[in-house]
This record gives C-alpha cells, structure tokens and sequence, in this order.
C-alpha cells in the first residue's frame, strides 16, 4: 500500500526539500506530521482509492441505450452512498474500448469490478489479470462468457423474461383456447450477449408449440436464433430487417397479428417499420419500458414491456459489493443456472415483471422511476 500526503501550501515546500533527503527523513518527517496533525492524509494506490475509499470499477456497454446510463448512474449513486469511490466507464459498444477500460480499472487499484459486458466472450484475457490480482469480478446483467474469474452474477431472471413476452402472446391471440392460425415475426438481440438465448429460449418455449401445431405462422420463415438475431440490439438492423419482411410477406395485405421482440430497442425499430403498415396494428413485446417505448405503449404501438427496474438491480450488486469488500459472501439465490462454460456462476436474480398500458402509471410513476412529463 502506498501512502501520499495531502500538504497544505504553506507546508508543501519543506515537505519536498525534506523528501529530497533520504528515506530516513521522509520516515521521519511523516511521522512527525502525522503526529501533529498538521496535515490531512489519505491512503491511496494498490487498494485503497484516492480518498481513503475502496474502489469500485463499473464498466457499462453504452450511453447509446437509456437503461445503461440508468443503470450506470444508480449504481454510482449507491456505490457512493456506501462509501465507495467509483470509477464509472461505458464503451460506446466498443469491444476493444471495454477491454481497455478494464485494463485501467485494474491498473489503477479497483478493488472490485462490476461488469456489464459488450460481447461476454471477449473479456477472458483482461480478466485473468484481475483474477491474479485477486480483484472479485461481478457481471452485471450480463454473464461473462469462458473465464473462471467471474465470482458472481447479478441479473434479472433472463428466461423468464422471455417467458412473460411469450406468454403475452399466447394471452393476446387466446392460443391455449385453439385460437388462430395467426402470423408472427420474430426479433431478438445481439448473439454475443448471453442473455439474448436465455429471452430467445423463455418466448420460444411458450410460441414453438403453437407453430408446431400450426396455430402460429412465421411467414418470413425467420425463426432460428441466429436468423432472428439483431446485431448490438441495434433499432436500425431491427427497422430494416421488418421493413424487408413485410415488403416479401405483408404487401399483399397479409395480416401481421404480433411480433415478439425481445427488448424495446428492437421493438422500437419494428414500430418504425410499420409506419406504413395499413393491417391492423400487430401485438408487439419489449422489455426495459424505456422512455420512448412507453411513450409508445401509450400511442398504442407498442403493446407491452418488461419492467426491470434498475434500482433494484443496482441495489442488489451494492449488496454483492458490500459483502465482498468486508470479506463476507455476496447474497445469491440461485447456483445452477448460468454455467459460463467453465463454471456455474453463483448468482442473484431479480423478478422482472410486466408492463403494459393499464399498471404503467402504478410501477413507473407512482414507483418514482419515472415522472409523468417524461412521458409526455
Ligand atoms: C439487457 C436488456 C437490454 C439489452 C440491450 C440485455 O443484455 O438485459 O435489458 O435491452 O441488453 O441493451
């Protein structure tokens, strides 16, 4: 551990002349200034962060999406209310970007690094070095793909995330009741985030039933992972690919009756698509209730989201950090589900619950998340 004095300017002088003579003097001169409370120190370096603090490294994906930033800035917000210094990077999507921000958090003494990961396969190698320096890592939302030096995770229940869209679906169309044929389009996320198959794999095993059984229709044919995957959860790649499919499948005036999308950046992309669309307004799913898709929601172009809230989520990985930093165990409750390929990452899970026109009011407004003119 290294130590640094903060010197008042009257003192500062001295101090370096002093300094200049050897380490006797400097131990000397130290602990008689220490002794006399002349001046203010603060430990910093190896572990202890600039202001006496632990550091705490949170690496975010991107400003782009307004849940990241959300979830940037509660976590700051609690991580400083705990007593923590923060080191707070995003990374503009940017693989290498991240990878040199996790460089630097571990060069410069975070004590432990939470990580919402860009692609969850590309940290392996930065990670050992925080593994060697023995610095705990959290992925946060996220899970950190093939690297053993992932202590925790902290999340949401992915699957059932993509349960409650499926299960949206099924309600909406009264499939359980035989209800149908009806045709549906499929988009989901960035096939290097991990979470994207867990959303996929939760709706799908509600909707594959119904298009076994011919209840459902995929008229684009697009339904393998890999095909209905969206590239960075980008809205454009999202636009353009529904654009494409109605211009091959609906411009004949074929009826769209829902399109399962698994976030709201991809559902906000799909309402793009169908500023032209003349059928009647399809279902479409979502998930985060950003801004602009209740805004939708309340438009009635978008039918629903998953309500995640951040705060909670934040909340739990300061509890993580918490335990961890005073050398206790991190709460998790489940240890079984999200095996990273090397190992079974002990995890926290929040419940994520359902949003949609009629309970927006009582879990966004009342709830604090949002104010009713950001709605507006
Ligand atoms: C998150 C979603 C988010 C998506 C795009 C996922 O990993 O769990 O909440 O919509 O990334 O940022």
């Amino acid at each position: 551990m290294c130590i640094c004095i903060h010197e008042t300017n009257i003192m500062r002088k001295n101090i370096s002349h002093y300094l200049m003579g050897g380490k006797e003097m400097k131990k000397r001169l130290l602990s008689v200034l220490l002794a006399s409370g002349m001046v203010a120190t603060t430990l910093v370096g190896c572990s202890v962060g600039g202001s006496g603090n632990k550091k705490v490294g949170v690496a975010m994906p991107t400003k782009d999406l307004q849940r990241w930033n959300q979830d940037g800035a509660n976590m700051e917000k609690l991580l400083k209310e705990a007593g923590y210094d923060v080191d707070l990077q995003y990374a503009s999507n940017d693989i290498n970007t991240q990878v040199t921000q996790i460089e630097n958090m571990i060069t410069s003494g975070c004590d432990v690094l939470v990580i919402a990961s860009i692609d969850g396969d590309s940290l392996g190698t930065v990670l050992e070095q925080a593994k060697q320096k023995k610095i705990p890592v959290i992925a946060y939302d996220r899970l950190i793909m093939n690297s053993d030096a992932v202590s925790y995770y902290a999340t949401f229940n992915n699957e059932l995330v993509g349960t409650k869209q499926g299960q949206y679906i099924e309600d909406q169309l009264g499939l359980k009741e035989g209800k149908g044929p009806y045709n549906l389009e499929i988009f989901t996320g960035d096939p290097g985030d991990n979470n994207a198959r867990f959303f996929y794999k939760g709706a799908m095993d509600v909707l594959n039933p119904y298009i076994d059984n011919g209840q459902l229709v995929v008229p684009s044919g697009q339904i393998d992972f890999d095909t209905v995957a969206t590239a960075a959860w980008a809205s454009d790649a999202a636009q353009a690919r529904m654009e494409a499919i109605i211009s091959s499948n609906y411009a004949d005036g074929t009826q769209l009756d829902a399109v399962m999308c698994s976030n709201d950046s991809t559902a906000f992309g799909v309402a793009n698509a169908l500023v032209n669309y003349t059928g009647s307004y399809p279902i479409i799913t979502g998930q985060d209730c950003d801004i602009a898709n209740v805004k939708n929601m309340i438009a009635g172009k978008q039918s629903m989201s998953i309500f995640k809230d951040t705060r909670t989520l934040a909340k739990k990985t300061v509890e993580m950090v918490d335990a961890i930093l005073k050398g206790g165990t991190a709460p998790t409750n489940d240890t079984s589900t999200y095996d990273n390929g090397v190992k079974v990452v002990p995890s926290y899970l929040c419940e994520p619950v359902f949003a949609d026109v009629n309970n927006y009011k009582e879990l966004l407004i009342d709830s604090g998340y949002y104010t009713e003119d950001q709605l507006k």
